[in-house]
């Protein structure tokens, strides 16, 4: 029997303390810089960032968006000093972007700024920016032909079984082809072809029907009262309202009307696939991997002549993991194609997309998202839906009916390089009051890893608990025997590195743990962690020390997004809602007591004093 594969790296660093201060902490013979953050200028139409918050709306379509989440570093040239920097802005923080806050009409309560509504939208979406390493120091290529923003406004085309479908049609895009903007890009993922994925989680409540909500706009959540940032009313503006904003009222008026964007919504809730290379090529989105909260979307193990594998979970409580299964079978030759987008087209658009059952025995079963597909009820798929487009447009829906596994909030996945297992961050779930074994805590404020090997068909895995995040204190809840020095709860951005390096961040919300130390990156090589047998190990059967603390962010922020340079000697992690950072362009500098300033979320790069491998 072959032994399984195995990383030939271990950790090179100490695990660092928590901290709770307006400052990044790292390890000793590190440094942290500030890259792009907020309001950097991409090109000359962009006035640089300003202080007081009066950047216009035209800056923020032409500058780095807000609230940076899932990044991707795609090299140029090959180059591990020169490339493409994507950056995910899942949200805005209005009192940050504004130099007073969000205005609001005196006596209706709407937005009656429209310049404000603009940057609002703009500062959503996805930044590309060419940056280079120059002196140790990395730097944005301003001016770079390869920068763009593809913001909430941005036109976009839609591919895969829903496109062209009645679902789609809009005075914007009478045959469906097309959506207006990507909205609330939180994880991310890239293709082997040298794409960026960008995955719509939250966009929901950006809008509000205020009539009969139709079946997958209940079950997906559409607000019914009002929008996120009160986008679709805008006092004294009716002349805009027609296109530009009143699009996010998707209440159904009756048929000819003028503004009759009832199936608005149906264009979100997608991955985007973006050619960053590509600088003219619009963002399509690829329905055939389902629509719900999308968190993220990665790759399975490569195999030349087998089906390529996508999984993304779907973060809310009681939410599913899904998996895409292309029908084309992957050929290396792919790798470096002439047109990424068509090779886009030929591995995401046509496939099998399945939810995943957990089964109590660690056993799983990958269920079909499909016309024919058996429901709970002894019915099929097609008792329900009409169309494959039916099925996708309400994805929960239908894997409700299957029997998926309701788990604990799945945000992003990732991929062993050396074993090919696939781990899922379950980020937490305080409603829980029924456990499932993939779930198996009650009321779980601190979330945990699941992770799994794809089985001999299509249709089957195993899993197991990797990791279960707690503070020290509480040993009902302390699993994995955590220490002071890796306790985490929350766990959300995950990432693996070619070397097998296993990145774990979190978005904590349990007081535990934030009583002792702000979010953090935390590192392991899962591969390493075998038994006499050769089987991998969670960490709670591991050495635990092996599990350890990197990174700590600053006050008020969540740790996202991860990339590294080819050459391993600069990796990049995204400061998401810090509360009075930064100062300067040293991310470990803290902002002095007693002063406030306005925050801005940014890309931090952590590297070697030394300029060696980071992390090792
Ligand atoms: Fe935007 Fe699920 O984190
Ligand atoms: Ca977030
Ligand atoms: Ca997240
Ligand atoms: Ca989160």
């Amino acid at each position: 029997q072959v032994p399984p594969a195995r990383s030939s790296v271990s950790l090179g660093f100490n695990s660092i303390p928590g901290s709770l201060t307006d400052a990044v902490t790292i390890p000793e013979g590190y440094k942290a810089q500030i890259l792009a953050p907020w309001g950097t200028p991409l090109n000359d139409k962009a006035a640089p960032w300003k202080a007081d918050g009066s950047n216009t709306a035209e800056d923020q379509a032409n500058s780095v968006g807000q609230n940076h989440d899932g990044m991707h570093f795609f090299p140029l040239n090959d180059a591990a000093d020169d490339g493409l920097l994507c950056i995910n802005h899942e949200y805005i923080e209005q009192d940050a972007l504004h130099p007073m806050g969000p205005t609001l009409d005196a006596d209706t309560g709407l937005r009656n700024v429209i310049d404000e509504v603009r940057k609002e939208i703009n500062a959503h979406g996805i930044t590309v920016v060419r940056i280079r390493l120059v002196e140790g120091n990395w730097t944005v290529v301003t001016n770079d032909s390869h920068n763009r923003r593809i913001t909430g406004a941005s036109t976009l085309d839609i591919a895969g079984p829903v496109a062209y479908s009645e679902h789609l049609v809009t005075p914007f895009s009478p045959d469906g082809s097309q959506a207006r903007g990507t909205l609330n890009n939180c994880g991310n993922g890239y293709t082997p072809w040298g794409t960026y994925l960008t995955c719509e989680e939250n966009w929901p409540e950006y809008f509000v029907n205020k009539g009969e909500l139709t079946e997958s706009q209940k079950r997906i959540g559409i607000g019914t009262s009002k929008t996120r940032y009160g986008w679709a009313d805008l006092a004294g503006h009716e002349e805009e309202r027609v296109d530009e904003f009143a699009r996010f009222d998707v209440t159904a008026t009756g048929a000819g009307a003028l503004y009759d964007y009832r199936n608005e919504a149906n264009g979100h809730g997608y991955i985007v696939e973006i050619d960053p290379y590509s600088p003219n090529a619009r963002g399509v989105k690829r329905t055939a991997l389902g629509r719900f909260r999308h968190e993220g979307c990665t790759f399975g193990k490569l195999e030349e002549g087998k089906s390529l594998v996508f999984y993304s979970g779907h973060d809310s409580r009681f939410e599913y993991l899904y998996k895409f299964v292309s029908k084309a079978s992957w050929s290396e030759a792919d790798a470096k194609p002439a047109n990424r987008l068509a090779t886009g087209a030929k591995y995401m658009d046509d496939g099998v997309l399945y939810v995943a059952r957990f089964n109590e025995d660690g056993s799983g079963t990958w269920l079909a998202l499909e016309p024919g597909s058996s429901t709970q009820d002894g019915k099929t798929l097609a008792d329900y839906f009409a169309t494959q487009a039916d099925i996708l447009l309400n994805t929960p829906g239908a894997a409700d009916l299957l029997g998926a596994t309701p788990m604990d909030r799945p945000e992003w996945c990732a991929v062993d390089p050396f074993t090919g297992s696939a781990y899922l961050t379950l980020t937490n779930n305080s409603k829980r009051t029924e456990t499932n074994s993939a779930n198996p805590r009650l009321k779980n404020n601190f979330g945990h890893i699941i992770r799994w090997d794809e089985g001999a068909s299509d249709t089957e895995f195993n899993w197991d608990i990797f990791v279960f995040g707690a503070p020290t204190d509480n040993a009902d809840y302390n699993l994995s025997n955590l220490s002071e020095f890796n306790q985490f709860a929350s766990p959300d951005g995950l990432s693996f590195d070619k070397r097998g390096i296993l990145w774990i961040q979190t978005d904590n919300g349990a007081s535990e743990v934030t009583s002792y130390t702000n979010d953090q990156m935390l590192a392991v090589v899962p591969s390493t962690l075998t038994d006499g047998d050769g089987k991998q190990q969670t960490i709670g059967e591991a050495n635990q020390t092996e599990l350890r603390r990197f990174f700590v962010g600053p006050n008020g922020c969540e740790v996202t997004g991860f990339a590294i340079s080819p050459d391993y000697r600069s990796v990049f992690a995204n400061i998401q809602h810090p509360d009075n950072w930064p100062v300067s362009n040293d991310a470990t500098e803290a902002t002095p007591a007693g002063e406030r300033i306005r925050p801005r979320a940014a890309t931090v790069v952590i590297r070697k004093l030394d300029g060696t491998e980071v992390g090792v």
